[in-house]
């Protein structure tokens, strides 16, 4: 009977007593009440946000639903579109000293960034969906593993169908381009990383989950913050007041995939692929209750292609290397599981 239910998308958040949270754009939308359930359910909970007066209101806000939630909620400045406020965000995190069990990189742009590079040299939405994360990841990665059994999870989206992955312009910086396909692009990218990252977890014997998900159609600040110069936008912004779903159902396939005991070990598939993909499928993802536990594959085929998956991972390494410096963890060699069997999540 429990597993049908959870079959069809019901599910509770164990108790996270003990545990350490970092959630990407914590402070809003789905982000925000993932960070807020983790919270209720006592793990301790970072989020990481670019503006601290809204991670400040965010908090406040939780207040006034629970006390102890907010308690176990604190903000940490982390700009995703600059490497060295990452850097920043992270140094602060490790300064914690703890293992940290739980990464949800959350935080997204999608129609609202005209085309501009960030100091880095990115463009600005590549920035935030995937190069941001993927920095913070590896800086942080040592301490998800030392927690293991540990989780990582992406939050993706159904634009990673029409992403495309283009070799020679990663940082999505020499087209020009903004908008939609820089979104469908980087959202593209953070999978494949993503996938790629767990293959390496697991051949290192890290006892590290990676997940990803699409939260389905989601009523949320991000469908306010467009720039109406897309044409894609006015739709978007629209119907979703109507027919999106609030961020309470939106966060669900989230949740499901960074909290549920029953996911523990299950990161790569028995054809040792990496980072199911949670969330409804897709013509069915704006029903608020069902599906959200639901896994399959991405849809777009880039995604189960090996050499292309490994392609990205070295190109993407040289250029974090080139960027930020040396000094990100080689997976391959640096890590080593620690003994934590009988742990669960
Ligand atoms: N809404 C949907 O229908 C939908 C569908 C598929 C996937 N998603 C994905 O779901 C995730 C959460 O989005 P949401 O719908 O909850 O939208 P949201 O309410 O706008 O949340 C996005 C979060 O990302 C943060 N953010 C943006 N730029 C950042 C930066 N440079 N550095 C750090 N944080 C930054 C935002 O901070 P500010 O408050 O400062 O802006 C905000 O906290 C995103 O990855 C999005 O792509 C959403």
């Amino acid at each position: 009977m429990a597993s049908l239910a959870r079959g069809i998308g019901f599910f509770q958040v164990p108790d996270m007593s003990g545990k350490l949270a970092v959630v990407t754009g914590g402070n809003s939308g789905i982000g925000a009440e993932v960070a807020k359930t983790l919270a209720k359910r006592n793990a301790t909970v970072i989020i990481a946000s670019r503006d601290e007066g809204r991670m400040q209101a965010a908090v406040d806000a939780i207040r006034k639903e629970s006390a102890t939630a907010a308690k176990n909620i604190r903000p940490i400045v982390c700009n995703l579109e600059s490497m060295r406020s990452i850097k920043s965000c992270a140094d602060q995190v490790l300064a914690l000293d703890r293992p940290l069990d739980l990464l949800v990189n959350n935080a997204g742009r999608f129609l609202d960034a005209p085309f501009q590079l960030t100091e880095d040299g990115f463009e600005q939405t590549h920035a935030v969906n995937f190069w941001g994360h993927a920095y913070l990841t590896l800086l942080l990665l040592n301490r998800i593993v030392e927690a293991g059994p540990s989780r990582i999870v992406q939050v993706v989206s159904f634009g990673e169908i029409l992403g495309r992955v283009r070799m020679h312009d990663l940082r999505g910086a020499r087209e020009g381009q903004s908008g939609f396909p820089s979104y469908c692009d980087s959202k593209l990218l953070a999978y494949i990383w993503l996938s790629e990252l767990q293959v390496r977890l697991r051949r290192a014997g890290a006892q590290v989950d990676c997940f990803g998900t699409q939260p389905g159609w989601v009523n949320s600040r991000l469908m306010d913050k467009v720039d109406f110069r897309y044409p894609l936008s006015v739709p978007a912004h629209y119907a979703a007041k109507l027919f999106a779903l609030s961020p309470k159902y939106g966060c669900r396939s989230t949740l499901f995939a960074a909290t549920d005991p029953s996911l523990t070990g299950k990161g790569v598939n028995s054809r040792g692929v990496g980072a199911p993909y949670f969330g409804a499928p897709y013509p069915l993802f704006s029903l608020p209750f069902f599906f959200h536990t639901a896994s399959g594959p991405a849809w777009n085929s880039q995604a189960h292609n090996e050499s292309l998956r490994v392609a990205v991972w070295e190109e993407a390494h040289r250029i974090l290397e080139e960027t930020a410096g040396p000094g990100l963890p080689d997976i391959n060699l640096t890590l080593t599981a620690p003994q934590t069997a009988g742990r669960s999540l």
